[in-house]
């Protein structure tokens, strides 16, 4: 069992040493600015899932208190910082194609400092290759110490080696991080790191380590905090937030801490993801059709519609016991909405395999569908499985997926025009200035005219035209 106090105090003395390496470096960039008039700049890229993202604001947090000021050009940048992620291989493959076009622009700018972290970081077969071929990073760390940024950069600055700092575990959780957020009326927190799941084809346990749940005190007075900054709309973030809670000293369940967190005054929305199937508790389905401020929207990835194929996923679950959820769901919260993440090509995949995930999703009707290509990761059990599928078949059979699945969306879709919803105005459209765009409250993309003084606030709207991928709607 871990040790709460020890753990606290921990936290607390690692938050210290790192303001401390912090206010060190602030002092040395406001003496740079002070000769040159010139604020040191950084650039910050998240890659993958919304966990990353939501690193990122941290990273960006701490370089802020560190004296830096934010860049969108990575040419203009003194920092470069780059979250990676592993879960596809051409996530990878975009992190060494930038790696080749920073080689050249340091030598132009020898002084620029290339960080690397997040998920990658974590295997060894990347560190290999970085030391071999990516000599010009200066910072590698991984998932585990991101709080750590402030020392490792002092570190460099002091010795001018290059650092690699790898953590394979890590059980403590540090709080009170600054962090920067994109939004000032949405924010994402996390409630958990880790996953348990192990997945066949999923590389997330081995990069992110076992589940580790944040205490519920600690979440709630964040959310506090944030509805006292103005946040209207939170996101709870964890690999799997049905799980929540159950490794605390004290376990609480996540929906007894969705039903705390709805009660917190000036928070407007609550989201959440990501949910697995095979967890998905009567409890929660009540907790969502109770708690008014819960979007009813759900985000349930299915993978594969073929039983034996998430039996060799290791998902836990079966079509059946999948859509009798959804049925649950639905039968709770008529009007819901569904999205969820589907695997094409996973190995041994047969015709009639997938022919059964294209049933799930003409029952299932999603709202949104993230759907991905079967991509091997080594070191996970399905890199090894017999019967990969042949690249050409595999998408075929993802052109066929998405043949069914959008003209589905566009028709679920046109249940939406004529209704009345509540949209959080969320920013301006980046092809017209004169128009807004928000998401109702079952998570529709909506886009209506208005300028940016509804930017943040909850606006009531008509849906009046379906755009398949986002709505069209007038003021009212
Ligand atoms: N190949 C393809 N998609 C994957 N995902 C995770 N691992 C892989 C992989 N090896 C997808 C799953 C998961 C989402 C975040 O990424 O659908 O839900
Ligand atoms: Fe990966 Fe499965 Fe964990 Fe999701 S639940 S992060 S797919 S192992």
């Amino acid at each position: 069992m871990r040790d709460t106090k020890k753990e606290i105090a921990v936290d607390e003395s690692e938050l210290s040493r790192q303001l401390e390496y912090m206010h060190i470096i602030r002092e040395k960039n406001d003496m740079f600015e002070h000769e040159t008039g010139k604020k040191k700049k950084f650039y910050s890229l998240a890659m993958g899932c919304q966990m990353n993202a939501h690193d990122s604001e941290k990273l960006e947090g701490m370089l802020d208190e560190m004296g830096y000021e934010r860049t969108e050009e990575e040419t203009e940048a003194d920092f470069v910082i780059y979250n990676t992620c592993c879960v596809r291989e051409n996530a990878e493959q975009k992190v060494y194609g930038k790696l080749g076009w920073l080689k050249h622009y340091k030598k132009d700018k020898p002084d620029t400092v290339i960080a690397l972290c997040g998920c990658m970081m974590q295997q060894d077969s990347v560190l290999q290759t970085l030391r071999k071929k990516y000599r010009h990073v200066d910072i590698v760390f991984g998932t585990y110490n991101l709080y750590k940024l402030p020392e490792l950069m002092n570190t460099r600055m002091e010795s001018g080696e290059t650092i690699y700092d790898i953590w394979q575990e890590h059980e403590e959780i540090v709080e009170d991080l600054p962090s920067i957020r994109h939004f000032h009326y949405k924010a994402s927190v996390n409630i958990m790191f880790g996953c348990n799941n192990f997945c066949t084809y999923c590389i997330v346990p081995y990069v992110r380590g076992r589940e580790r749940s944040r205490m519920p005190e600690d979440i709630l007075d964040e959310v506090k905090n944030l509805a006292a900054d103005g946040v209207k709309e939170i996101v709870l973030l964890g690999q799997n937030v049905n799980s929540y809670g159950k490794n605390l000293d004290e376990p609480v369940s996540f929906a007894k801490l969705l039903r705390m967190i709805n009660e917190i005054e000036g928070i407007e929305r609550i989201r959440f993801m990501t949910s697995h199937p095979k967890d998905l508790s009567d409890e929660l389905i009540e907790t969502m059709k109770d708690c008014d401020k819960v979007c009813k929207s759900l985000h349930l990835p299915v993978q594969s519609g073929s039983s034996e194929i998430l039996r060799r996923m290791n998902r836990n679950y079966t079509k059946e016991s999948y859509l009798e959820t959804v049925r649950k769901v639905k039968e709770a919260m008529p009007g819901i909405t569904l999205s969820t993440d589907i695997i094409v090509g996973f190995p041994g995949e047969t015709e009639e395999d997938f022919q059964e995930t294209l049933d799930v999703i003409r029952k299932v009707g999603y709202s949104t569908a993230y759907t991905f290509i079967y991509s091997k990761r080594t070191g996970t059990p399905a890199a090894t499985m017999e019967n990969q599928v042949e690249e050409n078949v595999i998408k075929d059979r993802f052109d066929r997926m998405l043949n069914v699945l959008n003209p589905m969306i566009h028709e679920l879709n046109e249940k939406m025009v004529g209704k009345e919803v509540m949209v959080l105005a969320e920013e301006i459209s980046k092809h017209n200035e004169n128009v807004l765009t928000g998401r109702a409250d079952n998570n529709a993309l909506v886009h209506f005219e208005g300028n940016k003084d509804f930017i943040g606030k909850l606006v009531p709207v008509r849906i009046i035209e379906n755009k398949t991928f986002y709505f069209i709607a007038e003021r009212i």
